[in-house]
């Protein structure tokens, strides 16, 4: 049999920083919102949970495009204690590149004095000199040859603390200087959902920062066809793996990792290690991966879950089907009349002529150490306290009959 000289790892990495370009499958809409963006006047803000792809998304958008972009991570301002400290480091980190470079021409012999000059011409050992905003700046401006390109501010949630947010308000507003607006560049906010809201709601001068900024679509799971486009690369173009039942494979992947980039990866990565040995994938693998994932992965999600069950099975476990119809539900917020409807055509025998009082249960579920809901700002309606928690519910819990039962993992 031929096999494939890839291994599993190789193909399915859930936490790589840099984008893997075999695997990356296209999101058209969303690079397309961000192309255009990239064309206005505004800066730009990207947000999505943690996971769904937007580090992924702008670096293959920019690096497709030829638009030179660079990347301060907004966790290593804080904990450097300033944006410039982080901003220092990108720049010393090119000079240092640059050094190397010259340093290694010279001494092969190779045309050092053009290398030489190349450098003197474009600046490079003056930028380090420079504070390190406009260092970048001028960096990137040189690095894109006079075309607009992009400095991106990542991880905008590890920023909050009111001198990091002071910070980054001003080099926004500084970007409007001519003294740094000659060097065209755009800048990139990058953020969790509520890493946003709050920055808005927190930056000083807020309304002058927002007045700056376009903020792009949110980047939410993966369509439909996207994660089978990820999965059927992964299993049969790269690894070769035969899979007994395709679509069973990519309707299940689908629904247990509710099509977050991440956990596909993720999911995709214990099934594969399963099926390294026997190169092909069975029903009976797939169960087994779930198992996998749910052990070595979602330990924490399955625990909370597991706090809010019904310790013993009572006649209905009235709780515990609410919990599974939970797991049925697809919108990102669900409201109590929804998941009533859902309990009832789910389990039809134990709720007929019954009231069931789906607010009050949806409501316990929300309280307690470790909640498994949160009322939504309006509070007409729930959402999951963590996206993690409906992929563990769909993986963990099976119906038997009227009854919901929990797949046992081994501690
Ligand atoms: N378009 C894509 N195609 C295939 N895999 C993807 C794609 N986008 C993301 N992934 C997978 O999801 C993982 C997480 O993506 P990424 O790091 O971009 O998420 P993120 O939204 O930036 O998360 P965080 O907020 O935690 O930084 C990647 O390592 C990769 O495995
Ligand atoms: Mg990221």
């Amino acid at each position: 049999m031929f096999t494939s000289h890839l291994t599993p790892e190789q193909v399915f990495t859930p936490r790589l920083a840099e984008v893997n370009k075999e695997m990356y499958v296209s999101r058209p809409h969303l690079e397309k919102a961000l192309k255009t963006a990239l064309r206005g006047h505004l800066h730009l803000i990207i947000h999505g949970e943690s996971g769904t792809g937007k580090s992924w998304l702008y670096k293959q958008t920019f690096q497709n495009s030829g638009v030179s972009f660079m990347v301060a991570n907004l966790a290593n301002a804080s904990r450097l204690g300033s944006i410039s400290a982080e901003l220092k480091n990108l720049v010393d980190r090119e000079e240092g590149t640059e050094k190397t470079a010259y340093t290694e021409a010279k001494s092969a012999g190779v045309s050092a004095g053009i290398a030489k000059a190349d450098l003197v011409h474009t600046g490079q050992y003056q930028i380090g000199k420079m504070e390190p905003f406009e260092g970048c700046l001028k960096h990137l401006h040189e690095l894109s040859k006079g075309h607009p390109s992009i400095l991106v501010f990542d991880n905008l949630e590890a920023a909050f603390t009111e001198p990091l947010l002071k910070e980054l308000a001003d080099l926004l507003i500084l970007c409007d200087d001519e003294r740094y607006s000659k060097y065209k560049v755009k800048i990139l906010i990058v953020g969790v959902p509520s890493g946003v809201k709050e920055y808005f709601y927190k930056t000083p001068h807020h309304a002058t920062v927002a007045n700056r900024l376009v903020e792009l679509p949110e980047i939410t799971r993966l369509e439909k066809s996207e994660c089978d486009a990820l999965v059927n690369r992964g299993f049969s173009d790269k690894l070769k793996y035969a899979i007994d039942d395709l679509p069973a494979l990519l309707k299940h992947v689908g629904w247990i990792t509710d099509r977050a980039p991440q956990v596909v990866h993720e999911y995709c990565l214990e099934l594969a290690f399963l099926c390294e040995d026997s190169q092909r994938i069975t029903i009976t693998d797939i169960s087994q991966a779930d198992d996998d994932w749910l052990k070595k992965s979602q330990y924490y999600a399955y625990s909370v879950v597991e706090s809010h069950m019904n310790e013993r099975d009572t006649k209905a476990g009235r709780r515990n089907q609410t919990i599974y119809a939970l797991s049925l539900c697809e919108g990102e917020q669900f409201k109590a009349t929804e998941v009533e409807e859902l309990v009832r055509q789910e389990f039809p025998e134990s709720t007929v002529g019954t009231i069931l009082n789906l607010p009050q249960m949806l409501s316990q579920l929300s309280k307690g150490e470790r909640p498994l809901v949160r009322r939504s700002p309006k509070g007409d309606a729930f959402a999951f306290m963590d996206p993690r928690y409906r992929m563990v519910l769909r993986a963990m819990l099976k119906k038997n009959e009227e009854r919901v039962e929990k797949r046992p993992i081994s501690r």
